[in-house]
């Protein structure tokens, strides 16, 4: 609704009031605005709406009230996507950070770090916690989406029991604590001192390349990138992973530059939705489509957690990633040389993953939708390897999903696979890894149905229509030729501290192991996005090439009748298929 005209009422400037010595902090009043709530995704909105007077700073002050005095003398983390509105942003943090007792505030340089490189610095520099300001996969800009969020000591992003913390304190915040300093020149790498606060401005890639050397061989992917045969692109969708990828994969491996596409972080994506699926990252698959393709193709999204990996027009789908990454691991990426601790997915993931976790008799779980829901068992030395159909693939050597690594991973795969073939010998693709990843366990046909920006009534009506068919099915019904073995609402009791999640997913699960889920996302930002994810598995050799979409059309058929969706919501086909 329209914003209220704001009272500008006095600044209070007092000494007393100086959190760290040497610094003065203004007593800035505020008042509330509605609706900052927080999930932990953080806060997202439309830029405009950040922009407005105090509008971020209300937020920031209510963390760090939420946080209390425990962070006092601590450091914090920060950085962001690139997107338009980081800049001032940071300058805004930095002030609000030392007027509220922090003594050191450590952000990546031009205020630009990849979420997982946030993880990464947090453990590395073992400081308090951190702020990233990304919107993640939603385009930036003036017109479009900013965001916030916070990720606690372990790298991990805010527990529930902050997020609502945060949101109590952004209904009666009414003074921001802003420290009297001038901005810091965020350009140049080093500190500044204002008294006994520091800024210290570093390269955002170095503390996660130490990490990332940890857990991958980088000498033997650099053997493995100077193969004449072989070639990639990674399209950094002019988001953050520019800077990474030139310095991983260019710097450090030895890849010839023109393999990043799109490599200069741009405030707006340049116009674009900097998010690696199919629809949206359409250039990198126009190269990978072409004649004479690269033989490996990734891309990331807007702040590098998300991931998609190509092969020469081959297509590896998220839920099969994981799958693959897990079922290798051991023998091809060092930090896992001692075996996989277990595995994790969320629940509407295709159960490739579960096959490889049955095989390895690693322990497995099967989480909500949120990456948040691996943390705990990461902390708890249950899961070494995670992902999500959602192009998230991530490890326990930090606390986010971790574009790089995914395709470090890929590579490292790839490598190993080709170790005894010479150059210009026959080439082991990545579409020959996924066959034979299939040969040996059967292939989950998945695919994911968006349809966005519905009218959240309708939604919600489809999704009470879907409650009442659950409710009155039961084991042994037919839908079309699939006979029903459960349908429920998909609930998660969390294994280390028992808290549970509920409605996480309405599914319906077939005697022949095929599935349909409905969900509603819980990332848009506006209007209701209804997800529907259909999985199939097979392990009849003569159908694992079987293109996706045809291997799935009757079960999609059954899905659109059970649920009405054209009755409900209007639409005739979905926004993005992946
Ligand atoms: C973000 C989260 C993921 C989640 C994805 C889709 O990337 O970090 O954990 O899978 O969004 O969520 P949604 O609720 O939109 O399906
Ligand atoms: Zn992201």
């Amino acid at each position: 609704g329209p914003v209220p005209a704001r009272r500008v009422a006095s600044v209070r400037v007092s000494a007393a009031m100086a959190a760290v010595s040497g610094v003065t902090v203004k007593e800035v009043p505020t008042k509330p605005y509605e609706g900052q709530k927080t999930g932990t995704s953080g806060l997202r909105k439309k830029t405009k709406e950040f922009m407005q007077p105090n509008y971020l700073a209300n937020w920031v002050q209510s963390l760090f009230a939420a946080l209390g005095d425990e962070v006092k003398g601590k450091s914090l983390g920060l950085g962001g996507d690139g997107r338009y509105y980081g800049k001032e942003a940071a300058q805004i943090i930095i002030k609000l950070a030392a007027g509220n007792g922090f003594k050191r505030v450590v952000v990546g340089q031009d205020a630009l770090m990849a979420t997982p490189a946030a993880s990464a610095l947090i453990r590395q520099r073992k400081l308090y916690g951190g702020l990233i300001m990304s919107a993640s996969h939603n385009p930036g800009g003036p017109e479009n989406d900013f965001g916030i969020k916070f990720n606690y000591s372990g790298g991990e992003p805010a527990p529930e029991r902050i997020t609502d913390k945060i949101y109590g304190e952004t209904t009666k915040v009414a003074v921001l604590n802003m420290a009297d300093i001038p901005d810091v020149d965020l350009s140049k790498i080093g500190v500044t001192k204002f008294g006994d606060f520091e800024v210290e401005v570093v390269d955002p890639v170095a503390d996660y390349l130490v990490v990332l050397k940890e857990v991958f061989d980088f000498p033997m992917l650099k053997t493995f990138l100077a193969r004449k045969d072989f070639s990639l692109v990674f399209d950094a969708m002019h988001a953050v992973t520019g800077p990474y990828a030139k310095r991983i994969l260019v710097e450090e491996l030895g890849a010839p530059a023109s393999c990043v596409k799109d490599g200069v972080p741009s405030p707006d994506f340049n116009g674009g939705h900097p998010d690696p699926n199919l629809t949206y990252a359409e250039e990198l698959v126009k190269i990978m489509w072409a004649d004479k393709a690269p033989a490996f193709g990734a891309a990331s999204d807007g702040d590098g957690d998300r991931n998609m990996v190509l092969g020469d027009k081959f297509f590896v789908n998220p839920s099969d990633s994981v799958a693959i990454i897990a079922a290798n691991a051991q023998a091809c990426i060092p930090y896992f040389k001692q075996g996989l601790k277990g595995v994790a997915r969320s629940m509407p993931t295709s159960g490739a993953l579960d096959r490889v976790a049955a095989d390895l008799k690693l322990p497995f779980f099967e989480t909500p939708t949120g990456w948040k829901f691996f943390g705990n068992l990461m902390d708890a030395g249950k899961c070494s390897v995670c992902g999500e159909e959602s192009f998230g693939t991530g490890g326990d050597h930090i606390r986010e999903k971790d574009g790089i690594f995914a395709v470090l991973a890929w590579l490292s795969i790839l490598a190993h696979a080709n170790k005894g073939v010479p150059d210009g010998g026959k080439l082991v693709t990545v579409a020959d890894v996924a066959t034979k990843h299939w040969q040996k366990y059967g292939r989950n046909f998945f695919s994911r149905y968006d349809y966005e920006e519905c009218a959240s009534a309708d939604a919600d009506k489809m999704v009470a229509h879907l409650r009442d068919v659950i409710a009155k099915s039961k084991k042994g019904d037919k839908f079309g030729e699939f006979v029903l073995e459960k349908a429920d609402d998909f609930e998660y009791v969390d294994p280390i501290d028992g808290s549970k999640a509920s409605k996480q997913g309405l599914r319906f699960v077939f005697s022949d192991g095929s599935r349909i889920i409905f969900r509603l996302s819980g990332t848009g930002s506006s209007g209701a996005t209804v997800r529907l994810y259909i999985e199939q598995y097979t392990n009849d050799p003569a159908k694992l090439q079987l293109d996706a979409q045809k291997a799935l059309g009757p079960i999609i058929q059954v899905a659109l009748e059970m649920s009405q969706l054209e009755k409900f919501t209007g639409r005739k086909e979905p926004t993005v298929i992946t």
